[in-house]
């Protein structure tokens, strides 16, 4: 009987605690969306009012405008991503994937950005295959990348590593990506993998973040059985794990 009622209590608290997060998270998404949509509206008014009274249109207006309108675009891409991912809507097509070709390829546009900033990826393929959805592996390791690369200084190294490993819970497949860049503070570890957590939000959005690349991670690691860690000093850089494990009874 009394364990029955703990039992209850426990599941109060659960559903308590996730109508709490559902009500953020449409305030959050609410806020996400309104910063954009009120710019274009903002510039879109100012336009028409100059065609209307016979001045030229701004093409600069129209860049903006231009601007916000990707940016709502790739919010809502996300969203629509992290719902179908989280879900289970989308069915995992894993394959045996060869890592060197596999990693190579995914590097191809990815280095053309880190080479802007005079920074490098490196390579290290310990292990050779990957049993998992070549589509969503390719993602967490595109988030995990551009974040190094965005994240950090000019002329900053990002090491991307797979190694197969043996945990208390089993042996895994890692992939590792670490750079040498500013480091996050450890009390905003736990949060990172939160939907729309960003560190400096101002500096991120502008960016062109939206604080949905990790979460997407988590679940992506999620839906294969695994996880994702993360380790950090502050000026030394930032590393993240991504385990898959070996013999994954994958949901597909
Ligand atoms: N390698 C890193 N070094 C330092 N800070 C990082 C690193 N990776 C992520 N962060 C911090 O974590 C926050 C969350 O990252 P996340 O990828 O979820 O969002 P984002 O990059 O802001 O937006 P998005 O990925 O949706 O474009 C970032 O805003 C940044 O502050
Ligand atoms: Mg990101």
């Amino acid at each position: 009987m009394i364990m029955e009622k703990i039992d209850n209590a426990d599941v109060i608290a659960a559903l308590k605690k996730a109508e709490k997060m559902r009500i953020e998270f449409v305030a959050n998404v609410s806020h996400e969306l309104r910063t954009p949509l009120t710019s274009i509206k903002g510039y879109t008014e100012t336009l028409l009012e100059d065609l209307e009274e016979g001045r030229p249109a701004d093409p600069e207006f129209l860049k903006i405008i231009l601007k916000n309108s990707n940016r709502l675009l790739a919010l809502i891409n996300d969203l629509l991503d992290l719902s179908a991912i989280e879900s289970g809507a989308d069915d995992l097509h894993p394959v045996i994937l060869s890592l060197r070709e596999f990693t190579e390829h995914a590097l191809l546009t990815l280095e053309q950005n880190a080479q802007k900033k005079g920074s490098k990826i490196e390579m290290m393929i310990e292990t050779p295959v990957l049993h998992a959805d070549p589509k969503r592996v390719e993602q967490v390791l595109t988030n995990l990348i551009e974040n190094a690369v965005k994240y950090c200084p000019n002329q900053s190294l990002i090491t991307v590593r797979w190694y197969e490993e043996k945990q208390l819970d089993g042996r895994f497949i890692t992939l590792q990506v670490s750079d040498n860049g500013p480091g996050i503070p450890e009390k905003y570890l736990d949060r990172l993998f939160e939907r729309f957590y960003r560190l400096d939000k101002g500096r991120s959005r502008e960016m062109g973040g939206t604080g949905l690349g990790l979460s997407i991670v988590k679940h992506i690691m999620q839906r294969h059985n695994g996880s994702v860690t993360v380790e950090s000093t502050l000026g030394q850089g930032t590393r993240f794990y991504c385990r898959f494990p070996l013999d994954p009874t994958l949901k597909t």
